[in-house]
């Protein structure tokens, strides 16, 4: 099978086609054929080294959509599939590649409705705002200020901060305002707005830092995404770090729930140097899907 892999860290240009063999079948996994796997600001950091040093060559890749190879735990052959291969606590082998072998709960069935591209950008960003809405406790009349709301994670967190009722304050990049109201924000703002808020609560998915604590009122909380983001707590705030874990009754929820997606573009797997130099380049308004097997329906 085609895999893309990593043997060295440094640029997109270091993600080299690579043939393996496929994985076999084996007791407690399932094995997939991937059909789109996603670009995720993971990966990147995997791939510049950024993340720490692992024993090369690995595959790189979160999301996954695609179908069941054969009948196992429940899944039965055929079967269209989104899941999220947890990277680091795996074997590092990720879904830049035609076939994967996953846990279970690594796994949710998709319903027709949904294209395999789009499912694909579900996992991991929709789990990852939903397990941070969990930290904050996320309730009806709460006001929240999201920021990266044009991007994956705060777009998704938007929606569901929304539908449990919270008043959501938006940051959007400039020219997508429009977007990220049709979310559900009661407010959209821009990121020179962030100075002027005092909200219940914070989720820092786009990364503003640490100074945002200063938007949440006392004793609110602030989650933030990546580890530098953390500030120290003051006036009674609970400070938290989304840490995203599989959890597969809460992604067969996901998938189902009809929350708008967003793709920048769909690449062939080949092209992933490709899509890695368009995802650092910034600015996209969506994930870049990879195009990874040609052999399953897409639809
Ligand atoms: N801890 C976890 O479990 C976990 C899981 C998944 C993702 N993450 C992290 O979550 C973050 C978001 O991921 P993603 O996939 O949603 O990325 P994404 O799709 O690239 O979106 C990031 C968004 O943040 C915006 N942004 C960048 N700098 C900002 C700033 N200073 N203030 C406000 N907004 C800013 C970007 O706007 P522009 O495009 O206009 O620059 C973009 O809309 C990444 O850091 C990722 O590594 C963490």
């Amino acid at each position: 099978m085609r895999v893309i892999e990593l043997s060295e860290y440094g640029g997109p240009e270091v993600l080299r086609l690579a043939e393996r063999p496929e994985p076999g079948a084996a007791p407690g996994r399932v094995l997939v054929r991937v059909a789109a796997s996603t670009v995720n600001p993971v990966d990147q950091a995997v791939r510049a080294g950024f993340m720490g040093d692992f024993p090369k060559p690995v595959v790189l890749g979160w999301d996954l959509a695609g179908t069941v190879v054969e009948d196992a735990e429940g899944f039965r052959a055929g079967q269209r599939v989104a899941g999220m291969v947890p990277w680091f606590a795996s074997a590092h082998e990720g879904t830049y590649a035609e076939v994967v072998s996953v846990e279970p709960e690594w796994l949710a069935p998709l319903p027709d409705g949904i294209s395999l591209d789009e499912a694909a950008t579900i996992p991991l960003n929709a789990l990852t705002a939903s397990q941070a809405l969990g930290l904050l406790k996320v309730h009806s009349g709460q006001s929240l200020l999201v920021t990266g709301a044009s991007g994956a994670v705060g777009g998704y967190a938007v929606q569901l901060a929304a539908r449990a009722g919270a008043h959501v304050i938006a940051v959007a990049s400039a020219g997508d305002e429009d977007h990220v109201a049709g979310l559900g924000a009661k407010e959209v703002i821009g990121r020179e707005d962030l100075g002027g808020q005092r909200v219940d609560a914070v989720f820092d998915a786009g990364t503003a830092g640490p100074s945002l604590i200063g938007a949440v009122r006392d004793g609110g909380t602030f989650v933030a995404v990546i580890p530098p983001g953390l500030p120290e707590p003051e006036r009674g705030i609970r400070v938290e770090r989304v840490n995203v874990v599989p959890d597969a009754a809460k992604l067969r929820e996901l998938v189902t729930a009809g929350l708008t997606t967003r793709i920048a573009d769909v690449i062939p797997l080949a092209d992933a140097a490709e899509a890695h130099t368009r995802a650092a380049a910034g600015g996209l308004r969506g994930k870049l899907v990879l195009r990874v097997s040609d052999d399953v329906s897409r639809g």
